[in-house]
């Protein structure tokens, strides 16, 4: 079970409001009790933070907010003493415009960096090469004085893009993972793998009707998204990968089951887990049927899925599916599907206590530039980002300075140390679950059948492995719901049930299982 951590924002060990890699180090004892596996640390290299990390300036290094490489060696230690690994994330479409390569390549039209990055001659007199927009407001194309041409970013003009098509920047970026690896890092999550090639005729992308939150006419990114060189890239990062057994994770926007097969690679030679993002986009409110369609169509996909529920770019599943009524019950529900799933599930810190958003309300308050370009339309990602809640003392235990996020008055009741606590807290839920599924073999391994599949309320479905089964039965409805389960055609005739985790299900019996609101029914299926 993976879980990322947003290092502004995990905890913070020097008093400074913003969290640090000795504070990650102090709560590896807490991530090893929650069943932790490895943890995803969000960019740590220096940067100058314009995108909060994802605008590096020197990919082997720590960021001096954050520490150093020694308390980056420490904190590994320290986990490994815990059996929680490391896995960093590389930001491989561009760099920050203070990298060494790109001071260089900005310098001349001939330096030797200048085909690090994606130079181009304008059309006419403050005329950008093409139509491209970045996806965080306006052109993508950024004049430079002092060669009098543009460099193209599809994020920040402060995040140059990488010439991927010029073999030494491939070259540069094995050797920082080498670097890595050899540090004892298990692997990386591929930051934007999406936006790695453009078209080098760079034909103008098709516009669509309406305006995105900046104020450019909409795009379709047909001719600087999702090239099919990227697969190259992936899989030479991957060859590298194997020769120290690592992991590759990838930040992959699809829109299809096709797309994200696509990233595993034909013969498996990509990238060992494409994050499932399209699974964020599930609409709510909750949906036994939205649910069940996407879950069927990733599982038939027949390949190893990664789920996600929520990250630093998207508001909190919590908020997302809370009614304001139920939120905790609907957090547990959503924790139980997505924890008996096969594959592996990626935790966004603060899940397991239920955190919730707490957006901006004026813009003056916005760190996220994104925020203050789109607003109020886009107000950014502060409200995802917010410190994570340990305890009920002031600040929520993160920092004994001033948080660089306000931390929502929720925190009172939703921390680690008061939800510890608590048997029925959604943090024992999580923990209690997480244990389960390490111990469960049809949890980890067995296949996913979905029962009753037209049931618009009840998801209903039955892990199996060899002759061991599970039947998870989630009520996503705020209603009483019967649910009828006949898992003869599965080969249970003559079965009963043995809970194993219940949360308002109660004891339950075949055939009929009685379901409270948003009730959980995990148990184990014996045949008699
Ligand atoms: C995806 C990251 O998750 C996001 O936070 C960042 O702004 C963009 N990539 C650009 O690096």
């Amino acid at each position: 079970m993976f879980y990322e951590v947003y290092p502004r924002s995990f905890m913070d060990s020097n008093g400074d409001g913003i969290g640090d890699l000795k504070g990650i180090a102090s709560k590896m004892d807490y991530l090893k009790w929650l069943g932790v596996d490895a943890i995803w640390i969000t960019p740590c290299f220096p940067s100058p933070q314009v995108d909060f990390g994802y605008d590096v300036s020197n990919y082997v290094d720590i960021d001096p907010m954050y520490g150093t490489l020694g308390d980056f060696d420490r904190m590994e230690d320290q986990g490994k003493k815990d059996s929680v690994n490391i896995v960093l994330d590389l930001v491989v479409n561009h760099t920050s415009d203070q990298h060494r390569w790109f001071l260089d390549s900005e310098k001349s039209k001939t330096n030797a960096y200048r085909d690090w990055y994606i130079w181009r001659d304008g059309k006419g007199p403050n005329q950008p090469p093409n139509n491209w927009t970045s996806l965080f407001g306006g052109s993508a194309w950024q004049w430079s004085d002092q060669t009098s041409q543009y460099y193209y970013h599809f994020f920040y003009p402060q995040q140059p893009d990488l010439n991927w098509r010029n073999p030494k920047v491939k070259d540069a970026m094995f050797d920082v993972t080498r670097f890595w690896y050899k540090r004892g890092v298990v692997g990386f999550r591929l930051d934007a793998v999406d936006t790695l090639f453009e078209d080098p005729n760079l034909t103008n992308n098709p516009v669509l009707p309406g305006k995105d939150a900046y104020g450019q006419p909409n795009q379709e990114r047909k001719y600087n998204t999702n090239l099919p060189e990227v697969m190259q890239v992936l899989a030479g990062l991957r060859t590298v990968a194997n020769q120290y057994n690592a992991v590759l994770i990838g930040e992959t926007w699809t829109n299809t089951v096709e797309e994200l097969k696509r990233y595993y690679g034909a013969h498996h030679e990509g990238i060992q887990m494409p994050m499932d993002l399209a699974f964020t986009k599930i609409p709510p409110p909750l949906s036994a049927d939205a649910f069940r369609r996407h879950i069927a169509g990733v599982v038939g996909s027949g390949e190893w899925p990664v789920w996600v529920m929520s990250n630093h770019d998207i508001v909190r599943a919590y908020t997302r599916f809370g009614d304001g009524k139920n939120n905790d019950s609907i957090a547990r529900v959503l924790a139980a599907m997505y924890l008996t799933l096969p594959g592996t599930p990626i935790l966004y810190y603060g899940e397991e206590i239920g955190m919730q958003n707490n957006d901006p309300t004026r813009k003056e308050d916005v760190k996220d530039p994104i925020g203050r370009l789109g607003w109020p339309q886009e107000k950014g990602r502060d409200g995802e980002r917010t410190p994570m809640q340990w305890d009920d003392t002031p600040n929520a235990g993160f920092t004994t300075g001033i948080p660089w996020l306000p931390i929502p008055t929720s925190y009172q009741t939703h921390n680690v140390a008061t939800e510890e606590k608590e048997p029925g807290s959604i943090l024992n839920f999580y923990r209690n679950l997480i244990a389960l599924r390490k111990s469960n073999k049809a949890l980890l391994d067995g296949d996913w059948v979905a029962l009753n599949p037209d049931d618009p309320n009840v998801l209903s479905y039955l892990r199996r492995y060899k002759d061991q089964a599970v039947i998870v039965v989630l009520n996503m409805s705020p209603n009483d719901h019967n649910v009828s389960l006949d898992l003869s055609k599965q080969g249970f005739k003559n079965a009963r049930l043995k809970t194993l985790l219940t949360m308002w299900g109660g004891g339950q019996s075949l055939p009929t299982l009685q379901l409270s609101p948003y009730a959980v029914y995990i148990g184990e299926v014996v045949k008699k």
